[in-house]
């Protein structure tokens, strides 16, 4: 079993209709630099006619996994907007499935807002027509269901103690999104062995491949636990705001030490491979989106000064967006047992998180691809939905 990213600029150089036509589309390269097509279709012409294709507009040698039908048709209209999941090949039968991104939010400092963040980032998923999954990681303090007031009967205490699957526990909310509980009490996520760890993580990441996205809220601090589970995520979100952003980079530091001796035992002594570290930085409670964007030059500049001077690692910190400080807001949303997405759908609160959700399922090359004209964007004028970049 292997793991693929799909890399828009392959698709680019094909023509969509012709995709649509016949069923497939590129996702990346393997490591032997042949390219990996997810097709629907399995006789020898189909095979044949992709392989040409592939090799006359990429110069690419290919390599076709088997994709379901209608796995193929959500695909093709989600990359239509911009979002590029990760594929899951599987050698035997060369099949090929997509699997939700995972997102663990954490901070430094309690009551900076991750758990509001987490909740409101997850119903804009669902918005966006996204299948979400939040999980409260939160052990001690099962704060997702304090602030939607759902209590399911079994929690995640019940996966580590080995008597449910994570599938036993996930529930649907009434608000779209799917969800699995933390519990309150005296159980702390806590010394937990690195194998008890990977065992959580092979759950998520087999359930994942359910969903289009899947977001850890982690609790408050940065102990050695949270970090990992930050680090085995695919992505990591620091919640942060002005008065604690010192805790917000001491949190990012803290992630990209022990990334580096992660990373450190997988390269060889003379590699002079250069591994980046790009956590994403979220300023909540600001009072204008400018702060936002100042607090996080400061992190960034220090980064530079700081940890990134001889090092062949690099900590590359990226900027979300920033939610304004609204506490009348918040409180009334939450007071009417709603949330500010549902209760305030058009709130600039709940505008800048929909954006942060928008920012967090793009690639990265994504800005450049969007400038050139062609590519994508007829791609998705294709398929009806170049004018609903933010609201697919
Ligand atoms: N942008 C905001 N404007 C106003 N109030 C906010 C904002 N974001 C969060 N809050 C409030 O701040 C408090 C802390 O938020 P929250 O519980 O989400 O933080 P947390 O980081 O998850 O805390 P903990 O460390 O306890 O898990 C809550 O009362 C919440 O309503
Ligand atoms: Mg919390």
């Amino acid at each position: 079993m292997s793991e693929f990213r799909l890399n828009p600029r392959y698709i680019q150089k094909f023509d969509s209709e012709d995709l649509k036509d016949h069923s497939f589309f590129p996702i990346n390269k393997n490591e032997d630099g042949k390219l990996i097509i997810a097709s629907v279709g399995k006789n020898k012409h189909d095979l044949e006619y992709i392989q040409s294709t592939t090799k006359l507009q990429t110069g690419l040698n290919s390599i076709v996994y088997q994709i379901e039908e209608s796995s193929f048709n959500r695909e093709f209209k989600l990359i239509g907007n911009g979002i590029y999941h990760r594929f899951i090949t599987v050698e035997r039968g060369k099949k090929i499935t997509p699997r939700g991104e995972i997102f663990a939010v954490i901070s430094n400092k309690g009551g900076v807002g991750k758990t509001t963040i987490s909740i409101e980032l997850s119903y804009q998923f669902h918005r966006m027509g996204l299948k979400t999954l939040l999980v409260d990681m939160d052990l001690g303090n099962a704060d997702i269901s304090n602030k939607l007031r759902e209590y399911p009967p079994n929690t995640l205490y019940d996966f580590f103690s080995k008597t449910h699957t994570l599938n036993d526990l996930t529930i649907k909310l009434n608000l779209g999104m799917y969800f699995i509980p933390g519990e309150s009490g005296e159980f702390k996520l806590a010394n937990m062995t690195w194998s008890q760890k990977q065992r959580f993580f092979r759950e998520i990441t087999k359930i994942s491949s359910n969903y289009d996205v899947v977001l850890l809220d982690l609790g408050a601090g940065i102990s050695r636990d949270v970090i990992d589970f930050s680090l085995l995520a695919d992505e990591a979100v620091i919640v942060t705001t002005p008065k604690d952003f010192i805790s917000g980079y001491a949190a990012g530091k803290a992630a990209f030490s022990r990334f580096i001796e992660i990373q450190a035992k997988k390269l060889d002594d003379d590699s002079d491979e250069e591994v980046i570290f790009s956590p994403w930085y979220v300023l909540n409670q600001v009072s204008n989106y400018q702060q936002g964007i100042d607090y996080f030059k400061t992190i960034k500049t220090t980064s530079n000064n700081h940890i990134n001077l001889q090092s062949s690692f690099k900590f590359v910190p990226g900027y979300l967006g920033s939610v304004l400080y609204d506490r009348e807001m918040v409180d009334s949303a939450y007071n009417s047992q709603k949330i500010l997405g549902n209760r305030y759908p058009n709130s600039e609160m709940a505008r800048s998180i929909l954006k942060i959700a928008n920012g967090l399922m793009r690639v990265k090359n994504e800005l450049k691809l969007q400038n050139k004209s062609s590519g994508l964007k007829r791609f998705a004028r294709i398929l009806g939905l170049a004018k609903k970049e933010d609201s697919i």
